[in-house]
């Protein structure tokens, strides 16, 4: 049996936990693709992964990782769902269950796309899990630009300068739409306008449910990309619109909230969440179908773009993890196979 290098979870726990192994190169399944894998990128599931603070899902490997890119080896690429027409040698960017963090993974073919034109590795593998998640919450789930005031509609991000908080921005201002964000520092603030944001508000100086309602004249903003939950639910509530949606997709400051439940009946608010890794490859696959559409042209045309903070080698992925949770990062931070 053939191996390949992966990095494991030896236990649950900091950095140092992570390690560089030897593992079989995993087989396809039917209408799966192996990819050959260059570049892959970390993500905040990741580490609480590592921390043991997210399961992973039944039949997944153990291996932590969402996102890859590299050349399809081998697969069931007769599979009548192929909408891409991807073959054997093609190079392709994949949403994983697991498994990214390893020279090569067995994916659902209807999660892979074609790299946007003019792309290198580092820059497709900087997609999946962001580009899966803002589009499937803030276009989807809450609509954004399908309520009441249309391509009008205003969108709140919190965390702008995140991996996921960079897409959200650059999507939706380039749609058109007013966009404000909150980040933990002047230089992030700062960032967060030069992708997009009308303005960007510091949370550990600023209340931004006051600044958003004065920044909107007092009517708040349509959806909310919400990735830090607990406390900030009751002030969401506050600055959120009339007929407004609050997409939920972390709880970084905790499970539980209070609210006022009368605003919800009053001012017909919908508080929704999701998360992308235990969905089935079906719904993946209809969200890979509407980013080749709607997104990859803006890509190719460079007209939005991955935002990477820096790339190391898969051997420093420790160094990574630390670098993620120090925080000082901007968009995403990439791996790459030597
Ligand atoms: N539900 C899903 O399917 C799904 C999928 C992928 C990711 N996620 C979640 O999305 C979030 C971003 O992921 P990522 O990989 O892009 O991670 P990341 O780059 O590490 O981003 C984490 C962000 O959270 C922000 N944050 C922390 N506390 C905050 C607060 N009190 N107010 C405002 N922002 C705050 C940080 O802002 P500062 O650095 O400025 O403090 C940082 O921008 C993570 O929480 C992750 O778990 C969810």
């Amino acid at each position: 049996m053939s191996t390949m290098r992966a990095i494991e979870i030896i236990a649950s726990g900091e950095p140092e936990v992570l390690r560089l192994t030897r593992r079989p190169v995993p087989t396809h399944g039917k209408g799966e693709v192996l990819i050959q894998v260059a570049s892959f990128g970390i993500n905040r599931p990741d580490i609480f992964q590592r921390r043991g603070n997210y399961p992973v899902p039944p039949n997944v490997t153990d291996i932590p990782g969402l996102e890859v890119a590299g050349k399809i080896v081998a697969g069931d690429l007769d599979h009548t769902y192929n909408p891409f027409g991807l073959a054997l040698g093609d190079r392709v960017c994949a949403l994983l269950q697991g498994g990214g963090y390893a020279e090569y993974c067995a994916v659902p073919l209807v999660q892979c796309l074609p790299y946007p034109e003019g792309f290198d590795d580092v820059e497709a593998a900087a997609l999946p899990e962001t580009y899966f998640t803002v589009w499937s919450n803030v276009f989807q789930r809450a609509a954004l630009g399908q309520g009441p005031l249309g391509q009008d509609e205003s969108l709140l991000v919190q965390g702008g300068s995140s991996g996921i908080g960079t897409v959200a921005i650059q999507l939706a201002a380039q749609r058109g739409h007013r966009v404000f964000a909150t980040a933990g520092s002047r230089e992030k603030c700062n960032f967060c306008e030069s992708l997009g944001a009308e303005r960007a508000l510091n949370y550990r100086e600023l209340d931004f449910a006051s600044e958003v309602m004065s920044l909107t004249d007092g009517r708040g903003v349509d959806v909310i990309l919400d990735m830090v939950g607990g406390d900030y639910l009751p002030r969401e509530l506050a600055c959120v619109a009339d007929d407004g949606r609050i997409v939920i997709i972390a709880l970084q400051r905790g499970k539980e909230a209070t609210i006022p439940l009368s605003d919800i009946l009053r001012r017909r608010v919908t508080m929704t969440g999701s998360t992308l890794r235990p969905q089935g490859a079906s719904f993946k696959g209809a969200i890979a179908r509407e980013l080749h559409t709607e997104v990859w042209p803006l890509l190719a045309s460079r007209t939005i773009k991955p935002i990477i903070e820096t790339v190391l080698s898969a051997e420093s992925i420790v160094e990574a993890h630390q670098m993620m949770e120090a925080g000082k990062h901007k968009g995403k931070i990439m791996l790459s196979w030597d």
